[in-house]
């Protein structure tokens, strides 16, 4: 039906994401020939850093008409360094999408798959399987601030963290929400009300009042501090982790590290009201280092290809999605040099298309 006619921004961007992109998009169509529904692609070229060279800014300025309104944008990475600096490069694009779309919840997986080598000792695939909720659009990362007096002794910085009583619930809700659709149905929260005496006190009493509108769901609290060491020691305590802005970007980066290597870890930047696109990418950047060998691991842009379909609504397709990626990640012959395959990037993304159907 039409309905299931999903208008896609493909947007690759610079280095391996332009490597890594034809992989996922091509693992999208297949899943698309066989669960029944069409993809409408729009592929955009720019936010990326040839088009800075061309223009002297990494998007044109009416880049969100051009954009239009799709009901996802796919993102492969942005940046390279030798030409752009990142902050204009990551700040003049990506950062544009979060908050123009309004897209607060930044949701990682960290999951343990077969055929990644797990840095923690004495893991196996299902031991580690949980989700990093991060505020993506407020908290620590504020403009709220200044210097003053600067070169001199009297050199004073200040940069507030601002938290939203609006902001705080719309992600813990996204979380309890989030663990009811799973089997431990647990919410971890990241706290430092012990440091950070004002604000998270503040976000510990909103995790009390939204915990109790779920009665079904559990949840505890720990110190980012120590939640960090517990990632580490004992990652299957975790099913729904939930933070603010800073803990979660430090959680979402961790997380996905006790599981292996970035050339897997998928990533969704997601508005759940679904007025704005959601946007989802590979953790993994441009990778400068093997960009043009056509070696980059393909599974990351595929993984958030899952993702994507299930926020369009296509959970058997991204259920599919994973069991290829898995059967492929088994097999060293189909996996890429990253985890000590022989596959280059196209090789391995033909076998999750293959492994699909
Ligand atoms: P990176 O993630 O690009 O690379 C880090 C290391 O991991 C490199 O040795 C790279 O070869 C390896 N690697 C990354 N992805 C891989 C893959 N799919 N397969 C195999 N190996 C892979 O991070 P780095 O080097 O710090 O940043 C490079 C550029 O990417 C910078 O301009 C940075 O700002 C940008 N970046 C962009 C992001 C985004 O678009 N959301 C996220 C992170 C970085
Ligand atoms: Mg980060």
């Amino acid at each position: 039906s039409a309905e299931r006619n999903y208008k896609i921004s493909v947007i690759p961007g610079d280095g391996i994401g332009k490597e890594v992109m034809p992989e996922g998009v091509r693992v999208l169509e297949r899943a698309a020939g066989l669960y029944g529904f069409t993809l409408d692609q729009t592929w955009h070229d720019f936010a990326n850093c040839d088009y800075y060279a061309r223009h002297g800014q990494m998007m044109p300025d009416d880049w969100k008409a051009q954009i239009g309104d799709p009901h996802a944008i796919f993102f492969g990475a942005v940046g390279w360094p030798d030409t752009v600096p990142d902050h204009i490069s990551l700040w003049q694009s990506i950062l544009q999408f979060r908050r123009e779309y309004d897209q607060y919840i930044n949701l990682r997986p960290v999951r343990l798959m077969p055929g990644v080598p797990c840095p923690l000792a004495g893991r196996e695939p299902g031991d580690i399987d949980f989700w990093v909720v991060r505020e993506n659009t407020e908290g620590e990362y504020s403009s709220v601030g200044g210097k003053m007096f600067p070169g001199t002794p009297r050199e004073i910085v200040m940069q507030e963290t601002v938290m939203t009583r609006h902001g705080t619930e719309r992600v813990l809700r996204y979380a309890f929400d989030l663990a009811r659709t799973r089997e431990r149905r647990h919410v971890t929260s990241a706290t430092k009300s012990n440091g950070i005496a004002i604000s998270m006190p503040w976000w510990d009493e909103r995790v009390e009042e939204m915990a109790a509108h779920y009665p079904d769901v559990t949840h505890d609290k720990y110190h980012i501090d120590i939640l960090c060491a517990q990632f580490v020691m004992n990652p299957d305590r975790f099913d729904v982790v939930v933070a603010s802005n800073l803990f979660g970007d430090i959680l979402s980066d961790l997380g996905p590290a006790c599981t292996g290597t970035i050339g897997v870890a998928p990533s969704a930047n997601i508005n759940p009201e679904r007025t704005t696109p959601s946007l989802f990418e590979p953790v993994h950047g441009s990778a400068p280092d093997i960009a043009g060998k056509g070696i980059a691991n393909p599974i990351g842009q595929i993984w958030s290809a899952a993702m994507m379909l299930e926020h369009l609504g296509e959970p058997d397709a991204a259920a599919a999605i994973m069991r290829a990626v898995e059967t492929v990640l088994a097999e060293p012959g189909l996996r890429t040099r990253d985890l000590k395959g022989s596959a280059d990037t196209e090789q391995c993304g033909r076998a999750v298309a293959e492994a699909l159907s």
